[in-house]
């Protein structure tokens, strides 16, 4: 057993975490979703705030409970999170776990009538948080992304850890039962390569994964 001090290894840090899935309003009843449940964000600021960071967690709509001792600002689209992600900053590393949905609608002001079945929605591009933040004066000193692939996922990891200017990307392939799952298996890509997980709980992925960062924010005070 450490003693609690040595446990505390990220105490004095602030870290900011995104999970869960974004809800893009199509209309004042519907909206445009994706399955991700928040399971495996909640779970890295949970063991994040274990190791005494400041956590503070930007979630999407979600059913969990908020983790202990852990800052949560609740968001529904993905620009209400851009800014909430801006409005918490400066911090020390940021693990960008949501999936964020990719396009928002204009929302038409009443109830789309069942009729109206030719209508189009006009898909707009939302703003990448990540690859904005990693190009912010504000960027973190660790910044990790996270890419669920249904295919090439380690091709598509590795081309996205470029492309978006993160530090890591955890990758795993969604193309089974993982969304909504207790478990998960993962690969972490970075400069040096790639490092593949044995399939875990996703609480043992977020311990893991937490203890890495620490490793990584004493390795660059
Ligand atoms: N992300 C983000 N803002 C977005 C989209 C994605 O911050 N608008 C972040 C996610 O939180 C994740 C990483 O970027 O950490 C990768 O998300 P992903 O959806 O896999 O990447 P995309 O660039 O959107 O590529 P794809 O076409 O595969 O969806
Ligand atoms: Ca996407």
């Amino acid at each position: 057993m450490l003693a609690p001090a040595q446990n505390k290894r990220l105490a004095g840090l602030h870290i900011l975490v995104t999970a869960g899935p974004t809800h893009e309003p199509i209309d004042p009843v519907r909206y445009i979703a994706n399955r991700s449940s928040g399971k495996q964000g909640f779970a890295i600021a949970a063991a994040l705030a274990r190791l005494g960071a400041r956590v503070t967690l930007v979630a999407g709509p979600v059913t969990l409970p908020t983790p202990p001792a852990v800052d949560r600002i609740d968001v529904e689209t993905a620009r209400e999170m851009a800014d909430a992600v801006d409005r918490a900053l400066p911090a020390d590393a940021a693990v960008m776990v949501a999936a964020v949905a990719d396009w928002h609608v204009e929302p038409a002001s009443q109830k789309i009538k069942k009729g109206d079945a030719t209508r189009t929605l006009a898909l707009a591009e939302n703003p990448d948080i990540l690859a904005t933040l990693a190009r912010s004066p504000y960027r973190p000193r660790l910044l990790i992304g996270f890419a669920a692939e249904t295919e090439r996922v380690l091709e598509h990891a590795t081309a996205k850890r470029i492309r978006k200017a993160a530090d890591w990307i955890v990758a795993n392939d969604v193309s089974g039962d993982v969304m909504g799952s207790a478990t998960n298996t993962v690969h972490v890509v970075t400069a040096a390569g790639v490092e593949s997980w044995e399939r875990l709980p996703k609480d043992d992925v977020a311990a893991r994964l937490a203890d890495r960062i620490a490793d990584a924010l004493e390795r660059t005070p």
